[in-house]
């Protein structure tokens, strides 16, 4: 059991968040073990049918005691810059079983991971390839690479989440990844041995997924694959009334598309696995009333959790305890805007949330945060990021401090 609430009070799993709350302070990132690792075996079980290579997406939680925590369970992991390949490494992390992909790594960056032996490098752009080519005809090596093909297929979710479709940045256009392909001895250095395809994140339905895959397997004639990598999205319910497809569902209607294949299938699921294994907690500063509503100010802002400034999403709050109501108040009444302390108005954590009453002081905690959320943090404002707790039954870790102020200017004691 991760979040549960029991006895009136929130908890994580046999830790009360109050009591985290008051030894590490607001705000406060919590994160449950058990439920990081059961979201883990869900999406293993469900592509277990096409003994599929699971690469954890470091982008939606980097914190190494959580990659750690997922190395032991046999995940690989998919970093999409020189930084995420760095902490991934430093987490114990097989070189091989990382996949480095991204839209503009740096020749740099191209060198580390080549240096580091990383398993995969998913390549964006026929460019990339060129300099891919030379780094690897430099060192006399063949490196393993992927074509992220651009399948040109509209994802269904947030267009800023979306990336399959043909105006977006990402990938090689299915015509230029053919003639690449086709030519592939131009580049004696490279082994290009798998296909990689990655259409968008929150992914309301497996269709999408479906289509993407049937435009690009026919570029598999045209030159042998080792690997198909279909990317992440896995879709999270962030509203108590949201239904999503299962990872399952998803594996169910993937199945059929790519039987009879010689070669392996990789994922890169990222926020199903992170995402409900962790919470913010913040503590209430300030209560106005305004319109027939109140503006709860807490000490957790858009800079812990810029999901719903950025993306207008939506994030589950509770109180953490519910205390003695001493007047009985209509929903109307209760109505609350969560927001944070910066100097923006998209500060808004939760807008028309029905919430008990609540006093300076109270807790509330806010659900889902455990993916894109510390990955996303920013010290705008100057507001030191917050410190990261690992709860694993009765037992919290600290995994990452709170910054100080100091913190915040340490790095300007340069010159
Ligand atoms: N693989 C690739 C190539 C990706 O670009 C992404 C996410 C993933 C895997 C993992 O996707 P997931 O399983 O987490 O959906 N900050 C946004 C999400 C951006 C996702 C970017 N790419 C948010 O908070 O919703």
């Amino acid at each position: 059991m991760s979040f549960h609430f029991t006895d009136q009070a929130w908890w994580c799993e046999d830790c009360a968040i109050s009591d985290l709350a008051d030894q590490f302070g607001t705000p406060l990132y919590v994160y449950s073990r058990a439920q990081l690792e059961a979201n883990y075996r869900r999406v293993a079980d469900a592509f277990a049918p096409l003994n599929a290579h699971l690469h954890f997406s470091v982008k939606s939680n980097a914190n190494g005691a959580l990659l750690r925590v997922l190395r032991d369970l046999g995940s690989g992991f998919d970093v999409v810059s020189g930084g995420e390949l760095f902490r991934a490494l430093k987490a114990g992390a097989a070189p091989a079983t990382i996949v480095f992909a991204g839209v503009g790594k740096t020749r740099a960056e191209l060198e580390y991971a080549i240096d580091q032996g990383a398993g995969w490098i998913n390549v964006e752009s026929a460019q990339e390839l060129d300099v891919l080519e030379e780094i690897a005809a430099a060192r006399s090596c063949r490196s393993s690479i992927a074509l992220r093909v651009n399948p040109s297929v509209e994802a269904d979710t947030h267009h800023h989440i979306a990336t399959g479709g043909h105006r977006s940045k990402f990938g090689i256009d299915v015509a230029e990844a053919r003639s690449i392909l086709q030519n592939a001895n131009r580049y004696p250095h490279l082994d290009i041995a798998g296909l990689h395809i990655h259409i968008g994140s929150q992914l309301a339905t497996p269709d999408g997924t479906v289509a993407a895959i049937e435009r690009i397997l026919p570029l598999t004639e045209l030159h042998p694959i080792r690997c198909l990598d279909l990317g992440g999205g896995f879709p999270v319910a962030y509203r108590p009334t949201d239904h999503f497809p299962e990872p399952a569902a998803f594996a169910e209607k993937i199945i059929p598309v790519l039987k009879d294949r010689s070669f392996e299938i990789a994922i890169e699921p990222g926020r199903s696995i992170s995402a409900d294994a962790g919470a913010l907690i913040a503590t209430v500063q300030y209560i106005k009333p305004r319109d027939g509503r109140r503006i709860v100010v807490v000490d957790a802002s858009m800079t812990e959790l810029i999901r719903p400034a950025l993306y207008e999403a939506y994030h589950h709050i509770e109180a953490v305890n519910r205390g003695e109501e001493t007047t009985e108040l209509a929903d109307t009444d209760r109505r609350s805007d969560i927001v944070g302390p910066v100097c923006e108005s998209a500060d808004v954590l939760g807008t028309d949330r029905v919430l008990p009453i609540l006093r300076r002081g109270d807790r509330v905690i806010v659900f889902n945060a455990g993916a894109y959320g510390m990955s996303m943090a920013s010290n705008y404002n100057s507001r030191p990021r917050p410190a990261e707790v690992l709860i694993d039954g009765a037992t919290a870790r600290l995994i990452r401090r709170r910054e100080t102020r100091e913190d915040l200017i340490e790095l300007e004691n340069a010159g």
